[in-house]
């Protein structure tokens, strides 16, 4: 096999890429998307500023861009994100409880109505909890406005809204087991328990030399798999070049292969060029779009 997505493909796994709509047009970005990949997520089109910049007024024309691409060429698409603390207009963090209450379960009733049927999973609630020891949530108006029980209301609602989409946490830094893995581990393993509706549990591994590939990544993957959820690589981008950022992306290649609930892995973008990470070369493909030995790895490890 002589691309990530049918290499991925021989193992039962899809290998995605965040995509822009505004890159679309450039035909090295784009034929690169299509050749190489079999999964797409909107890097920011289907974010709450992007589609309910204000109240009830929804806008979708760059997100349908990417989804219609997707739909068109047969690639798997992740919805993200649904409820976050970050990219939040601000019309949202000014409402009391009970309008913010109306406004979320609003706003996951409207985007997944819009998309329904064409999402693979949607990222319901993205990083909700602290970094640091204290396995605590993190302040956003969701948490201090409507407490702990927002997470477990956001993913009953979208269960109703469109009860073919798998529904995911996502989150960062809970990559290896950790006290904020824990915490995500716990919430998941109560979810189970008490029938609140949760499918997957997305990693986004955002790694560096301050935070790189953990060592028991694949244990972790695997005992949150163990609770009867698939597990997703969901942002995956790591900083560094050469040897050394393809040994760490073969890492992670294999901790995902390994894990049979491991059902797909999406990097964080197609080239350096464009990444989110500005002090960077992060990903697969160089700012010429030429195949980096980070490519090599991991099309040989899948
Ligand atoms: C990033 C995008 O890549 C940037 O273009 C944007 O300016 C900020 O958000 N965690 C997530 C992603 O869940 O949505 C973030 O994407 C990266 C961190």
């Amino acid at each position: 096999d002589d691309t990530l997505g049918s290499a991925a493909a021989a193992k039962g796994r899809y290998f995605g890429t965040a995509v822009a709509a505004n890159h679309l047009g450039e035909s090295a970005y784009t034929g690169t998307l299509d050749r190489e990949f079999t999964a797409v997520t909107p890097e920011n089109e289907m974010k709450w500023d992007a589609t309910e910049p204000t109240r009830n007024t929804f806008t979708f024309s760059a997100a349908d861009q990417i989804a219609g691409h997707a739909q068109s060429k047969g690639m798997k698409l992740r919805g993200h994100t649904l409820v976050w603390h970050s990219q939040l207009p601000s019309w949202v963090s000014g409402l009391g409880a009970s309008d913010l209450r109306t406004a979320m379960n609003n706003h996951i009733t409207q985007v997944m109505q819009h998309y329904k049927g064409k999402i693979y999973a949607w990222d319901v609630v993205n990083e909700a909890f602290q970094d640091g020891t204290s396995g605590a949530r993190r302040s956003s108006p969701f948490q201090d406005k409507l407490g702990n029980g927002f997470i477990e209301e956001a993913f009953r609602t979208a269960r109703a809204v469109d009860p073919d989409a798998k529904l995911c946490y996502n989150d960062y830094n809970t990559d290896g087991i950790n006290a904020k893995s824990n915490a995500v581990y716990t919430m998941v393993k109560d979810f189970k328990s008490r029938g609140v509706p949760i499918d997957c549990v997305g990693f986004q591994s955002h790694f560096n030399s301050a935070s790189p590939v953990p060592s028991d990544y694949q244990a972790n993957l695997q005992r949150f798999a163990d609770l009867g959820v698939d597990v997703q690589i969901t942002e995956l981008d790591i900083e560094g070049s050469g040897t050394a950022q393809a040994d760490n992306y073969a890492n992670v290649v294999k901790a995902c292969l390994a894990v049979t609930r491991c059902t797909g892995i999406t990097v964080w973008g197609i080239t350096d060029k464009y990444s989110w990470r500005a002090s960077g070369t992060p990903l697969l493909f160089d700012s010429n779009y030429a195949a980096k030995p980070a490519y090599t790895a991991v099309l040989t490890t899948l």
